[in-house]
Order: C-alpha cells, then sequence, then structure tokens
C-alpha cells in the first residue's frame, strides 16, 4: 500500500478511545500531522501523551469539542481555523449507543444528534478550509447496522425509542450523508467516504446495564482489537489507492454496498434540508445547501 499521510493534517474525533484512539496512532506513526478532537481534557492528554510516546511524533494537537453541542463544534471549528490554514483528512469517528433517549443541550435526541447532526455540521463548517488541500479527504465511521429506511416522522424516537434501532438509523443517516457529501463536493478534490470498522473491542457499549451489558460483553469477547478496527480507517486517510475514490462504503479496506436506501438520492436530499434545519447551518457559511 502506498501512503501519502506524510505531513498531512488529520482531524479524527473520539480520538482519545477505542478506534479513534487506534486511528490517530496509526497515522501519526506513518508521520501525520494529527488533530485529535476529545471532549473531556484529561482523557484527551493521557491518549495525546500515549501517542506522541508510541508513535515519537510530536505534532499531536488536542482541541477540546462536545460533539453533542453545536455550538461547541462551531467553537471548535473557530479555533482550529486560527491554528491551521487547511485541512487534508476530517475523521468523523467518535460515536455513541445510548441505551436509554437522552436529549441533547440543543434538544436532540442524542444518537442522532452525534452520530449524523455532528459529523454533517462539522464537515461542512470545515469544508472552506478542506478545499485548501489539493486532495482532501471526508471519513465517516459508519456502522453494518443499517435500517431498511428512515422513519422522518420520528426521525428522533420521540415513540417507542430502542436503542439499537436508534443508533442503526443514526449510522444509516450518516452513510447517506457521506453519499450526499460526495455529490456535492465532485470535482472540488474533496472526496466523501464510510466504512463498517468491523465489531470492535471499546467503550461503545459502556451505558449498558444489567441483562444487556452482560450479553453484550460476551459478543465482544470475540471481537477484534481498536488496531485492527483502524484498519479501514487509516487505509482511506492515507492511501494514495483512494485517493480519487469517493462516495462509497467500505468494509475491512474493500469497497462493500451499504442498503438500498443509503443510495436513494431524493431521501438523502429530504435527510440534508432536514440536518441543514436542525444545526441552522447557512448558505453564506458553505456555499452549497441545497444545490442538487
Ligand atoms: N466498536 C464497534 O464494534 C463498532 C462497530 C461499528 C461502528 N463503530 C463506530 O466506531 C466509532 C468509534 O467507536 P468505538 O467503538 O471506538 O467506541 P468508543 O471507545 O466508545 O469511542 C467513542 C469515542 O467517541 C467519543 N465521544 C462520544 N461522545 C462524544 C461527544 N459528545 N463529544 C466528543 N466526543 C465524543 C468518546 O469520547 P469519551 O471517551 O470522552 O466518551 C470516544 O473517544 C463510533 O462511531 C462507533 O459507532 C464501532
Amino acid at each position: 500500500m502506498s501512503n501519502s499521510i506524510n505531513g498531512k493534517i488529520c482531524i479524527i474525533t473520539g480520538a482519545n478511545s477505542g478506534i479513534g484512539k487506534a486511528t490517530a496512532l496509526g497515522l501519526a506513526k506513518l508521520g501525520a500531522k494529527v488533530v485529535m478532537l476529545c471532549r473531556n481534557k484529561t482523557r484527551g492528554e493521557e491518549a495525546q501523551n500515549e501517542i506522541i510516546t508510541k508513535s515519537g511524533n510530536k505534532s499531536i494537537d488536542l482541541l477540546l469539542a462536545d460533539l453533542s453541542s453545536q455550538s461547541s463544534i462551531r467553537q471548535f471549528v473557530s479555533e482550529f481555523e486560527k491554528k491551521y490554514d487547511k485541512l487534508d483528512v476530517l475523521i468523523n469517528n467518535a460515536g455513541v449507543n445510548p441505551s436509554k433517549r437522552y436529549e441533547t443541550i440543543d434538544g436532540i435526541e442524542k444518537a442522532f444528534a452525534i452520530n449524523t447532526l455532528a459529523p454533517f455540521l462539522l464537515t461542512n463548517l470545515l469544508l472552506p478550509i478542506l478545499k485548501n488541500s489539493v486532495h482532501a479527504r471526508i471519513i465517516n465511521v459508519a456502522s453494518a447496522m443499517q435500517n431498511k429506511s428512515i422513519n422522518f416522522e420520528n426521525l428522533q424516537f420521540k415513540k417507542h425509542f430502542r436503542s439499537w434501532k436508534a443508533y442503526s438509523q443514526s449510522k444509516t443517516a450518516l452513510i447517506v450523508i457521506t453519499y450526499e457529501f460526495a455529490r456535492r463536493l465532485s470535482g472540488t478534490g474533496v472526496t466523501s467516504n464510510c466504512l463498517h470498522p468491523g465489531a470492535v473491542k471499546s467503550n461503545i457499549t459502556r451505558d449498558y446495564k444489567g441483562i444487556i451489558k452482560f450479553f453484550t460483553k460476551l459478543f465482544f469477547c470475540f471481537a477484534k482489537s481498536p488496531k485492527k478496527g483502524a484498519e479501514t480507517s487509516i487505509y482511506l486517510a492515507s492511501s494514495q489507492d483512494v485517493e480519487k475514490i469517493s462516495g462509497k462504503y467500505f468494509i475491512a479496506k474493500k469497497e462493500e454496498k451499504s442498503k438500498d436506501i443509503t443510495y436513494n438520492t431524493d431521501i438523502a436530499k429530504s435527510l440534508w434540508d432536514v440536518c441543514a434545519d436542525l444545526t441552522n447551518i447557512s448558505v453564506e457559511e458553505v456555499g452549497f445547501i441545497n444545490s442538487t
């Protein structure tokens, strides 16, 4: 595999734990300038020190943001823009699988807010600076857990909340948005792809309790390590083989087909409009809110 990541600036969200930390370490070892987006200073600094020590790469920056808060995402982007004049790779890795229905400070169901809306908002706000790079890459860590449809009437599970359904709908929506970014960014040099990392031992089910926690733990006994789980993210960020590939879904470094619904452009347009509405982004900020 030929790699083109040396000296490139890469943001990784949720870089203090699991797949995100392993991705940050892998890219640091390849010589990337890594910007870790983490929500907790102590956990972020611990991971930052570990990555510097293990990789010998000192270009590991830590910027704090809570992805459940849209104002925190906006503050992160303005801090990033003060320090950096371009961005080569954005890995929207952070994700949650809440066991109950929680609402964020913005009044949005937590899985949808963090797994779908945060990547949508962060990516849109960073687009101008991504376009400053000759070839920039947006990489969204999705999941094989995808729903056959997106229920626009109950997008935020105000009725009948089911943890895994809310999670898989938020990840289905993330794939739809990934493909829509690819269409809207066609010809700009910015690519947009997504991936399923496989079943990986991590903290993703930390919220679970009782019998569900027991069975989930049992299932994850057979899961792969975060290092293995990070391989496709690292491949999509660094390999020249995929420099011009856009609008695709990967598993184990190979293009795969996601659920049929994710390719539906009418659904994509509706979802894009809902996301734009819920995040209050304007055409002036990003240039193409309703261009398709
Ligand atoms: N593990 C799997 O089997 C699997 C399978 C398919 C897809 N995925 C996806 O892979 C991605 C990484 O998950 P993981 O398995 O590595 O789980 P993890 O160990 O729980 O890591 C999730 C990361 O997201 C961060 N995060 C959560 N809420 C945040 C917020 N509000 N603001 C900023 N950061 C936040 C966490 O930070 P804190 O440590 O501070 O909470 C943590 O760094 C997720 O998108 C997940 O859905 C995982």
